[in-house]
């Protein structure tokens, strides 16, 4: 039996890997620490609430008294709590330099202190922009160019992550993935703003001239990843993950939308673009693929699909959530 402690899982992909770990390792224990910012949502886990095997823990991973009391009981740390918006990061940067940086430097020195594996979820952001049309992919020895405040204190936190492995033998593992999309993704986000849009009448709206290239990632093929990574890696690897074999850009990815939600282009509106936007991500995880077997389980389009049916049958999960997240459109004009 292990003991996880999982920061930030009451955030996207944090409670889909938390729901995916406790079916997967039905003898191991989860504690989830999450402050539980605009980002975080119990009720992602309410199905959860009185299971023995979890424990919820509201509290900021800046706290290193809150921190070094959680982590006396933990094998492994698995690490997503963060400020993850590009868009917010433009309009307000110190939250995510205190929490993606500060916060993993003090999740650090707790492990560290404690002797504790800590496995960092960062972002393929770090890496920068590819150019539109070339056949170059992101893979672990691109150099790190990030160019949003977000991607920046990403970049900063896998630095001191690796960092505390060089210099202190701390027990580490790296991913940095792409964009993940599915089920409890915050209304925010490109897919998802996209499908609760169309489910309230309104457009989808596209930055600039939606020729940029995202490579999309199931969150369960993500998770799967993770679980991977933890039982079979070398202690200090990092993996990159990723779904896409070929390219898809965001207009593309709208007209699939449209398509399988039988509505009209007429329903594709172009808005202002963001300022330093990456035009293309594309991950090669061969590397993850040759030492341990991983690939995706399905294709993004099926996975699509499964994503617009779960945001239909689960209006009351995210209606609570759109009005805050549209707030922060009105201030960009997107
Ligand atoms: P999210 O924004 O949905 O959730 C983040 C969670 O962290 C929230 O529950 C929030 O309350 C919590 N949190 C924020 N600050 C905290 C603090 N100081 N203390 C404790 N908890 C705090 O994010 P996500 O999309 O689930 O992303 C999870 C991780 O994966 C992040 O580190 C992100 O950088 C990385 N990542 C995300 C994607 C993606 O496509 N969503 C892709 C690559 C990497
Ligand atoms: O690549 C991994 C990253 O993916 C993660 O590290 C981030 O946490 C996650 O937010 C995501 O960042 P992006 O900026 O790529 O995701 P976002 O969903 O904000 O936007 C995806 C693309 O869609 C991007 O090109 C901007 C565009 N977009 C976004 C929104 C919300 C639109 O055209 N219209 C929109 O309404």
């Amino acid at each position: 039996m292990s003991k996880l402690l999982v920061t930030g899982g009451a955030g996207f992909i944090g409670s889909n890997f938390i729901h995916y770990w406790l079916a997967e390792h039905p003898d191991d224990e989860i504690c989830n620490l999450d402050i539980l910012t605009y980002a975080g949502n119990k009720t992602s886990l309410v199905d959860i609430k009185e299971d023995p095997r979890y424990t919820f823990i509201e509290g900021d991973i800046r706290n290193p008294d809150v921190v070094n009391d959680l982590i006396k009981d933990a094998d492994t740390i698995i690490h997503f709590a963060a400020e993850s918006h590009v868009d917010r990061s433009i309009l307000g940067p110190e939250a995510f330099i205190e929490t993606n940086i500060k916060g993993t430097y003090v999740l650090l020195e707790a492990a560290r202190e404690h002797g504790v594996h800590l496995h960092h979820v960062s972002t393929d952001e770090v890496f920068g922009a590819l150019e539109l049309n070339s056949k170059e992919k992101f893979t672990e020895s691109t150099p790190y160019d990030p160019s949003s405040p977000y991607s920046a204190s990403k970049a900063s936190s896998d630095h001191l992550v690796r960092a505390y492995h060089e210099t202190f033998g701390l027990p580490i593992s790296i991913t940095n993935c792409s964009n993940n999309f599915g089920p409890y993704q915050h209304p925010e986000k490109f897919v998802s703003r996209m499908i609760t849009n169309l489910i309230d009448g309104d457009n989808v709206k596209i930055y600039g001239d939606g020729k940029y290239v995202r490579d999309w990632l199931y969150v369960r093929d993500h998770c799967a990843a993770i679980d991977l990574i933890l039982q079979q890696s070398k202690v200090g690897e990092t993996y990159l993950v990723g779904g896409m074999t070929k390219d898809v850009n965001n207009l593309e990815v709208a007209k699939m939308l449209l398509d399988y939600m039988e509505l009209g282009e007429d329903r594709i509106e172009f808005v202002t673009d963001r300022p330093g936007h990456d035009r293309r991500y594309a991950v090669d995880w061969s590397k993850l693929n040759k030492d341990l077997g991983w690939e995706p389980e399905h294709s993004f389009k099926d996975w699509l699909h499964e994503t617009v049916d779960w945001y239909k049958a689960n209006e009351a999960w995210w209606r609570p959530l759109k009005e805050e997240a549209e707030s922060t459109y009105k201030k960009t004009g997107q």
